[in-house]
């Protein structure tokens, strides 16, 4: 299958590269996010936080995770605070590869990874889009936790910073603004209503979810869609296992698009297709662009 034939078979359907595309290369990595362009991608999901010197980078946690980050040929013992280094400080250690490397079998393990800025990341898209006439997008995530807000800085500080990015970049088009802290997608609508929002749910952090927009299901009739359209969003993000048709209903009839997340698996694919998504967030987007593409 070539990459174009894959572009044009999945113009209607989204499909995103999880960390780019975790299942085949270190996530959140340039490495990541080239490999997941090449392959044909719709749209990036990266994940942000901030350093100490306010540049936003590109991590899934709030912290250097033990278990993929390397100092100096070795593994560090404990997780390293991201709002407490600066961003040259953080560029010393290495995040190519995991120390339980067979967890991910797929995964190519590389020398000399560093956590990406945004900044670095967009322009690599924008080169892409550029040099072949694309228009491929960038779903990012606001890593922000109302149990533990000192791990991170200001939410609001962190929203603005990235939306300051997209701005600068030309980006406002090609960018959601994605968070389980639906806060977050608050405040974006609330500075930069041009940028598209996404609500993301998971089966233990609904209820959070919903408080920390201040929200209540029972006022919207238990309409998840509903609810969220009331505050702006274009796209609910629910963890795949959580989805019926009841969610394609709801968000459908809102306006919403619905693209779960994270589906590796060929069979729960084709489920959720069958159920009408649409897009999907995956770690493998080599296997939904092909599922996509024979359909
Ligand atoms: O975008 C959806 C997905 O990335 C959310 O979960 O934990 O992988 O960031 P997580
Ligand atoms: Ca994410």
């Amino acid at each position: 299958l070539s990459i174009s034939t894959a572009l044009s078979a999945t113009a209607e359907f989204d499909v995103q590269g999880h960390r780019g595309c975790r299942g085949l290369m270190p996530e959140n990595t340039i490495a990541a996010f080239t490999h997941a362009l090449k392959l044909g991608v719709d749209t990036i999901e990266l994940d942000t936080v901030v350093t100490k010197d306010g540049v936003v980078v590109i991590n899934h946690e709030a912290y250097l995770n033990p278990q993929r980050t390397r100092k100096d040929g070795q593994f560090i013992r404990e997780k390293i605070l991201i709002k407490d280094l600066t961003y040259e400080v953080l560029r010393e250690f290495d995040i190519g590869r995991l120390s339980e490397p067979e967890d991910w079998p797929e995964q190519t393990q590389l020398d000399g990874q560093r956590v990406p800025s945004l900044e670095e990341v967009l322009s690599l898209v924008d080169e892409y889009n550029d040099s072949h006439g694309e228009s491929v997008r960038v779903n990012i995530e606001i890593k922000h936790f109302p149990d533990r807000p000192s791990d991170t800085i200001d939410l609001k500080e962190h929203v603005h910073k990235v939306l300051e990015i997209l701005l600068e970049k030309g980006f406002e088009e090609l960018a959601t603004i994605q968070s389980f802290n639906w806060e977050a997608l608050k405040i974006s609508k609330e500075l930069e209503p041009s940028v598209q929002t996404a609500a993301l749910v998971s089966k233990t952090n609904l209820d959070k979810s919903i408080w920390t927009a201040g929200l209540r299901l029972r006022n919207f009739g238990f309409d998840i869609g509903r609810m969220l359209a009331s505050i702006g969003c274009s796209v609910i993000s629910p963890s795949y296992s959580l989805m019926t048709d009841g969610w394609v209903e709801s968000a459908h009839q809102s306006g919403l698009k619905i693209i779960p997340w994270t589906v590796n698996d060929l069979q729960e694919m084709e489920r959720l297709i069958d159920l009408g998504v649409d897009g999907i967030i995956t770690d493998y987007p080599d296997r939904l662009i092909e599922l996509v593409s024979n359909r």
